[in-house]
């Protein structure tokens, strides 16, 4: 036995090929399993009715794969207990697994360790899950100040562990906010908020269950407003005394309510009603759920197919702290192009490169701003990766050239299906591929597994495989040479596949493929959609990895770009794990062109800032259906306010780039994309600071206002960074917006017309041709004046918006560099500004110059809460003429011509 063990250590550290789990299975050196594989299901004999008293926080479904009734719940030995109004996927089981054997575990020993203390845990009573691990060993670290970590895992046999880097703490932390306990019998552990006595973990109430394919975990919660848990289309505030269940398993899923979708993060932030807030993340990558709800106090349980339970807590204690606290943990996002911040179009079905041309014109002619033209997959040929259709798209390259002499930018898609069925010998990406051993390889490892996408059959490369990087960059780099394009956009990639598993199916009777339990997820069944769980990839069983595809593909295609480009890259990914933030952007699929998407964008675009993934939009008029003029207008100009702005359709779908409409609609929409390039310099400052931080871009209002309760459901406005307040309309005929201003002054954002907020909502005019947007009192924000492309704005003026809070003072701050170069920040090649406002006078002091080409010169300043018209206006010592507007209390002054790398001195004197 001491040699198997052996043995199974040495393959998972020697191979990486990890069992799911426990003891009694063994493989061989090649990596097929000695022993008999089976399906254990829980048990044979109907549940005594005490095994039925499960609350509804720890419910196991039974019945995942279809809705149910009390025959066919019975006929699987399960629980019967109808909870009306609740239905699968939509909150409590009513067919559930009988409750646990046993209480859980007790704790037989306990230590301390440098970085804070460990214990063994036992379970004498098995539960009915197979392969129970009966020995745990639980390893709390107190990491930092504010977080803690804990795992729970099975000592004697190394478990998949997520693959991804996470800080390797090696000194122990010198003071801690919280306080961790352990009771001993029945195992629990609690983390506890010192301050506040908050507990903010507790797994008291779920009994603890540890089996090779059936981890439970759960927590009582000590609010009930929390927010994240995604992929998923739901209001940005979960409601966690509502009964819901969230099942993670990445999915090719057009997003709707209650289903799994392309992305999987278990990470959550709580909103106390004092006002502070919380975070706790669950780092695992195996199929999983969340239930949620308040029959026994409120209560959230894990649980999950595989892994093992690691845990982070952090515990701000303000909403921003939390996720910088995340972040550092999962890391933080990538600097993205300048360039890349500008207006992307895209659509499914240009048809002909003679199309494309025809829309790239008439937006030329329209004079929108607009920096990235993107081609879908009929650019390719016969959909196959890496290649263009020389007949349809003929004159491809020369559109591609005409883009680049204009100072725009062309994005690919690229999906991870590589055609399988192309003649021997011509189609390299394939056959080297092939030759290279990139593939995902079939259950008995005979050969790659064949699934199904756009081009027929393909098989799918294997992003964990050291080799798979090296042959997806050189196939990336032969294309590139003949179609030099500056971003890909990663779809596809959970990874999906039309059909079930692989073109033979999945072998029946796995227990990756059909587990003992399956979460509850779409379809109820793991290779719906997509490849079989049971595949081998190098890392680990496609069961583990499966919502790491798209991740893992998007590391190696931000690495071949930088390479390729020597620039910064743009990757933009369906699929995201925890840490995709850190090489590439998002988009979230495909929504409909209708009035509900338009809204649910907003908690979808909030939600993944939380995650660590800012740039992120959705697709801008609609995806699939036909938008109209008013939509459309109504998208253009919210989307003007995503962090990464794109109009993209679907084929079939009528066109939607801004050119298409009518004059007015071109105008709110031309205004929507101005203001937007205006603010580009307040955008890219706040991405530096995100890079830097991990701080949040796009803000739901509670973070700057965590003590206003009223805020924390607000998901019909959001905020960019701390000082701009966006309030769209989001229905249909309406031409005015309701929107809530927490207490501050606030000011529209073009007339410097000043809101007192007060913590109510008022009513704001929205006609057709506006979004309301107001400035934060207290915040100055740069710009520049916008041009059609960022490659021209860039070269423009500088502005500086000052918005006086009611003490008369402001402040902000301005990053800027290159905006394509590779680690400016590491290499010291950018400027740093800051700017600060108190009794009428703004100072700057720059920081770091360390980028000088061009020059960035002050043309003009802006003061919104000038309470009486100046009688004098200085600029560096030298007397400036200004206006001032009386109304609005506003005074501009224009015309300058200053260095903004020397110190500036603005100042304006009371009449
Ligand atoms: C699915 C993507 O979500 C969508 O954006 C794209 O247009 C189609 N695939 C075709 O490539």
């Amino acid at each position: 036995m001491a040699n198997q063990v052996a043995i199974l250590l040495y393959l998972c550290w020697g191979i990486a090929q990890c069992p799911v789990g426990g003891a009694g299975r063994a493989f061989t050196r090649d990596g097929r399993e000695t022993v008999e594989r089976w399906v254990q299901q829980p048990d044979t004999s109907s549940p005594p009715a005490s095994a039925c008293q499960v609350s509804i926080v720890n419910r196991l479904d039974c019945y995942p794969d279809s809705l149910t009734d009390e025959g066919k719940c019975a006929a699987r030995n399960c629980c019967w207990s109808p909870v009306e109004g609740a239905l699968r996927y939509r909150g409590i089981p009513w067919c559930f697994f009988p409750s646990s054997a046993g209480s859980g575990y007790s704790v037989t020993s306990r230590s301390q360790t440098p970085l804070g203390f460990s214990a063994v845990l036992q379970r004498s009573v098995p539960s009915h899950w197979p392969r129970d691990v009966m020995k745990l060993k639980l390893d709390v670290t107190y990491e930092a100040e504010s977080r803690v970590h804990f795992k729970i895992y099975d000592p004697a046999v190394k478990r998949y562990e997520v693959p991804i880097d996470t800080p390797r703490v090696t000194s122990p932390t010198s003071h801690m906010d919280y306080a961790v306990t352990v009771t001993p019998s029945p195992f629990s552990i609690r983390v506890t908020r010192t301050a506040s006595d908050t507990v903010l973990f507790d797994s008291s109430s779920t009994p603890l269950i540890f089996a090779d394919q059936l981890l439970q975990i759960g927590t009582s919660l000590p609010t009930d407003s929390i927010y994240g848990l995604g992929e998923h289309r739901q209001p940005f505030m979960i409601n966690a005394s509502q009964p819901s269940r969230l099942a993670f398993w990445s999915r090719d899923q057009p997003p709707a309510t209650n289903l799994n979708l392309y992305g999987d993060h278990a990470f959550f932030l709580g909103i106390e009603a004092s006002g502070d807030a919380y975070g706790v993340f669950l780092l695992n990558s195996n199929a999983k759920e969340v239930a949620l709800g308040n029959t026994d106090g409120l209560g959230l349980t894990y649980i999950t197919i595989g892994g093992i339970l690691d845990f982070y807590i952090f515990t701000g204690p303000s909403p921003d702290d939390v996720i910088q606290q995340y972040s550092r943990v999962i890391g933080h996002t990538f600097m993205p192009p300048y360039w890349s911040l500008g207006f992307h179009l895209c659509r499914w079905g240009y048809g002909s490169s003679a199309g494309l041309k025809k829309v790239v014109k008439r937006m030329r002619a329209a004079n929108m701003p607009y920096d990235a033209q993107w081609t879908d997959i009929d650019y390719m040929d016969k959909h196959l990766d890496w290649t263009y259709d020389k007949t349809k798209y003929s004159t491809l390259p020369d559109v591609v050239a005409d883009l680049h002499a204009h100072g725009q930018h062309y994005v690919i898609i690229v999906d991870p299906g590589i055609s399988s069925t192309q003649p021997n010998g011509s189609y390299p990406p394939y056959d080297e591929g092939l030759r290279d051993g990139v593939f995902i390889m079939r259950e008995d490892r005979t050969g790659p597994l064949i699934g199904k996408v756009w081009p027929g059959e393909t098989a799918y490369p294997d992003f964990t495989n050291p080799q798979t990087p090296v042959w997806w960059e050189r196939m990336a780099k032969s294309f590139h040479d003949v179609l030099p394009f500056d971003g890909l956009w990663t779809d596809m990639n959970e990874p999906s596949n039309f059909v079930f598993g692989s073109m033979n199916g999945c072998p029946p009777n796995n227990t990756y493929n059909t587990p003992p339990y399956t979460p509850g997820i779409a379809s109820g069944k793991l290779p719906d959609r997509t490849v079989c769980p049971s595949a081998n990839q190098y890392l680990s069983r496609h069961y583990n990895l499966h919502s790491m595809y798209g991740h893992f593909e998007g590391i190696a295609t931000n690495r071949a770009l930088v390479s390729i480009r020597q620039n910064r890259s743009l990757v933009i990914s369906r699929s995201t794990f925890p840490g995709s933030g850190r090489y590439m952007g998002h988009w979230t699929g495909d929504n409909s062109a209708d009035w509900d998407n338009l809204y649910y964008s907003i908690p979808a675009i909030l939600s993944f800032n939380m995650f660590g993934i800012p740039l992120v939009g959705a697709d801008i008029c609609g995806f699939s259906g036909t938008t109209t003029e008013e939509l459309c207008t109504r998208w253009m100009q919210l989307g003007a306010f995503y962090p990464f702005m794109r109009n993209h359709n679907a084929i079939g779908s009528k066109d939607q780039d801004p050119a298409v409409f009518g004059p007015s609609a071109q105008d709110s929409m031309r205004t929507a994309l101005t203001t937007r390039y205006t603010l580009l310099p307040y955008l890219y400052t706040l991405f530096y600071h995100s890079h830097l931080t991990g701080s949040m871009v796009a803000r739901p209002l509670f973070f700057e206002f965590p003590q206003d309760t009223n805020t924390y459901p607000i998901d019909k406005q959001f905020m960019w960074g701390n000082g701009l307040l966006i309030s769209p309309v989001l229905e249909k005929g309406k031409t005015s917006v309701s929107a809530y201003f927490p207490r501050a002054n606030w000011y529209e954002l073009d007339s410097g017309n000043l809101v007192e907020g007060s913590g109510s909502s008022i009513t704001l005019d929205a006609p057709l041709s506006k979004i309301n947007v107001h400035v934060k009192g207290g915040l100055v924000i740069a710009f520049q004046k916008p041009e059609v492309t960022t490659t021209l704005s860039r070269l423009n003026l500088f502005g500086l918006l000052v918005a006086l809070n009611e003490s008369g003072s402001a402040s902000g701050d301005l990053f800027w560099d290159d905006g394509d170069t590779v680690d400016t920040i590491e290499t010291g090649q950018y400027n740093f500004i800051d700017f600060s406002v108190a009794q009428g006078k703004l100072t700057s002091s720059v920081v770091k110059a360390g980028y000088s080409s061009p020059a960035m010169s002050l043309g003009s300043v802006v003061v919104y809460g000038v309470q009486s018209q100046p009688v004098k206006v200085t600029v560096n010592s030298r007397s400036m003429p200004f206006q001032y507007d009386t109304a609005n209390k506003a005074l501009r002054v224009t015309g300058l011509s200053e260095d903004l790398l020397k110190p500036l001195r603005v100042s304006w004197s009371a009449g």
